[in-house]
């Protein structure tokens, strides 16, 4: 565990602690090669969040089309007041990938006198902006960061919530961009991580009319297309890979039996593309398949939660049934 004294020089006004576990910057490359090495093409997820993917995910965020972040953020108001009552006083809210600032100001606006926040992020530029805008806004809260690939490190300071009972707050769906099984894997860490006595708030996105799904996917102005193609943009200006971003198009779909939006980005001609010194083939119509998200009904959601340990206190849905946030609290705890 690396020391908070340490990154002192870092930490930004008003913030109590800054960890930087900082995230191999060389799994861009490694997950780019094993990614492209499969018989099924594939690359995370987490690699579009660069400066322009933030910038371009939140361009999505204010199309007609995506109602996830707006459907959300109405959830979190106009249910604050139950939230609160449910989470009671002086929580230690965990914000697991700090997205947009929105959503955790308007949790810890109606939460009652929370004691501490502490943001965990890949990015760490958008991590300290995001401690330092929740310190100068929310002043006797105690604000910590941690850089850190939560995927993969989910180890904390001790000291984290030694003045309050932990709520973690995991909104956005974020849980669908994870299959099932996987999903709950996180969540039974999630589990440990906020103890007995802990909570989780999260956002989950609801399975719905294929329409619906493939339009938030498809926006008309093209955020999301320039979004996927971000990461072959990428690719070649971080990785020096040699490609031609015109012969790629963007691709999104409902995948009803398997219940998640796919994207994809689709080769437009028989081609090879180099990155890292590797060639890989690529068929006319051969894809990458850049995202899964996943999503829920209300049955198959508190299934995974109560496998991972968790129960369900409360379920709050928008009134067109888009979009879901659950409280829940660890079992027997
Ligand atoms: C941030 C993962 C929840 O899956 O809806 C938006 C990302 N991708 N449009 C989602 C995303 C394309 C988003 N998550």
């Amino acid at each position: 565990m690396s020391s908070p004294a340490a990154d002192r020089r870092e930490t930004p006004e008003g913030v109590a602690y800054f960890i930087d576990k900082k995230p191999d910057p060389a799994d861009f490359l490694a997950d780019v090669l094993a990614g492209l090495s499969k018989s099924s093409k594939s690359v995370p997820p987490k690699f579009f969040y660069d400066e322009t993917g933030s910038h371009l995910f939140n361009k999505i965020c204010e199309t007609p089309e995506y109602y996830v972040t707006r459907t959300e953020v109405a959830l979190l108001e106009t249910y604050g007041a139950e939230i609160s009552r449910l989470a009671g006083p002086s929580r230690a809210v965990i914000e697991y990938g700090c997205g947009s600032s929105l959503k955790i100001n308007a949790l810890l606006n109606c939460l009652t006198d929370p004691a501490e926040y502490l943001a965990i992020d890949i990015s760490k530029k958008h991590l300290l902006q995001t401690a330092e805008d929740i310190a100068g806004t929310h002043p006797t809260i105690r604000v910590g960061a941690v850089c850190a690939d939560f995927s993969r490190d989910l180890d904390l300071p001790r000291t984290v919530g030694e003045g309050g009972r932990r709520l973690a707050f995991f909104p956005g769906s974020t849980i669908g961009n994870q299959a099932p099984e996987e999903a709950e894997q996180f969540l039974k860490i999630v589990r440990k991580t906020v103890g007995h006595d802990g909570s989780l708030l999260i956002g989950v996105d609801l399975e719905k009319d294929s329409k619906i799904l493939n339009a938030a996917y498809n926006d008309k102005d093209g955020h999301t297309a320039s979004f996927n193609l971000n990461l072959l943009h990428r690719i070649r200006s971080e990785l020096l890979g040699k490609l031609n971003m015109s012969q790629f198009r963007h691709d999104a779909f409902f995948n009803e039996r398997l219940h998640r939006v796919e994207m994809h980005l689709v080769s437009l001609c028989d081609q090879e593309i180099s990155v890292g010194g590797q060639t890989f083939h690529f068929a006319n119509q051969e894809t990458i398949h850049t995202e899964n998200s996943y999503k829920y009904t209300v049955d198959r959601f508190t299934d995974l939660a109560m496998s991972a340990g968790f129960r369900i206190t409360e379920t709050w849905i928008d009134p067109d049934c888009l979009f879901s946030i659950h409280y829940l609290e660890v079992y027997g705890g």
